[in-house]
């Protein structure tokens, strides 16, 4: 079992990037100038699609090396020092779902045995330990073709976890759950982050939960925002409004401003909006307390940004009706495509 230290644990952030460029061969610039900082705890790395959320991972997972700029993991370089980093952290890909034809059980010994645990016993009881964790004991002899959606993500969790990293890297890991699925998931990397540092993407903001400790905010390979949760609700307070109406009326204000949620009750419908800085129309109340989803929304709708930020609100659970017309976020559909994938 490896357990490289942080070089100096009481003052080395777990993750530190500075001035972090990446051009692909192609010639397009996925990050500009990313300047990043973690510590101990969830953080949650948000953006619409393309914004350079799986580079920045994989650079971080010493995958991709960068075109410029520093990025350290527990004090080490991601280039000179690529060994040290990859036993510092654990990566879970997008893409995650390969070993179709194995058994859980023996997908976690052979990742845990790769990644230096080779005394048979106490190997054993770490992919016993695990399993647990992630909560899957019961199907730890199932093969990965017939496992759900959700748990092959929670595999995904536990192969990352296996031998016991710092840093915990997971990509878009709840795209294509299902609601109950999700919030499971929410619970395991609270539980998880309790103790190591997890850097998780997502373009879903209620994915992040309670227990986020800070938001970084990606749009265009910059990070335009980053800081507690309660701070980006400060950002938004006063540019969300709510308004209850005919469904007529419903549908020429959803034309005119950025609808956040919609719900009906009684024949009328109510639509929270953000106001994008426009005159708020008349019987529009203003949101004292706007969620985090609003917030960001209002924040991306400032900066012009509001097709892409649109949520998927299918996941956001209690918030009415999907809103019809609602364009995707662009390129392809990532929820089906992993839909696919995982069944
Ligand atoms: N291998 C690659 N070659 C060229 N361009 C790429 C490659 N991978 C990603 N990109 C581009 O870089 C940008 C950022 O992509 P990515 O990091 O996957 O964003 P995200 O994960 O936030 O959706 C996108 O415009 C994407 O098309
Ligand atoms: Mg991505």
């Amino acid at each position: 079992m490896t357990s490289t230290q942080l070089r100096n644990t009481t003052s080395t952030p777990a993750i530190e990037i500075k001035g972090l460029r990446h051009t692909y061969h192609s010639g397009h610039t996925a990050l500009d100038g990313v300047n990043l900082t973690c510590g101990v705890g969830l953080f949650g790395l948000l953006g619409p699609n393309g914004a350079g959320k799986s580079t920045l991972m994989r650079i971080i997972c010493t995958l991709i090396e960068p075109s410029a700029g520093q990025v350290r993991v527990g004090g080490y370089d991601v280039t000179r020092e690529r060994r040290r980093v990859r036993e510092m952290l654990g990566y879970l890909p997008q893409d995650f779902g390969g070993w179709r034809l194995h058994r859980v059980e023996e997908v976690l010994d052979t990742l845990a045995q790769l990644s230096g645990m080779l005394e048979k016993k106490k190997r054993r009881a770490r992919v016993a330990e695990v399993l647990h964790q992630v909560g899957l004991s019961d199907v730890a002899h199932r093969k990965v073709k017939k496992l759900s959606g959700g748990m092959v993500r929670r595999l995904g969790v536990a192969q990352a976890l296996v031998h016991e990293p710092k840093v915990l890297v997971v990509d878009e890991p709840t795209v294509g759950l299902d609601p109950e699925e999700r919030i499971r998931f929410r619970k395991l990397m609270a539980d998880i982050g309790r103790e190591r540092t997890i850097l998780l993407s997502t373009h879903i903001v209620a994915d992040l939960g309670a227990a986020c400790r800070e938001i970084a905010l990606l749009d265009g390979g910059q990070i335009v925002f980053q800081g507690p949760p309660p701070e980006l609700l400060a950002l938004a307070k006063g540019r969300v409004f709510e308004i209850t109406t005919s469904s007529a009326e419903a549908e020429a204000l959803e034309s005119r401003h950025e609808v956040v949620s919609r719900s009906i009750a009684n024949g009328k419908v109510t639509l929270r909006c953000v106001s994008e800085g426009r005159e708020l129309p008349p019987s529009a109340t203003v949101v004292e307390e706007p969620t985090l989803e609003e917030s960001y929304m209002a924040f991306m709708a400032e900066r012009g940004r509001t097709t892409a930020a649109r949520q998927d609100d299918e996941h956001l659970p209690g918030k009415g009706d999907r809103v019809e017309g609602a364009d995707k976020v662009e390129g392809v559909d990532p929820a089906a495509a992993e839909n696919r994938q995982a069944g």
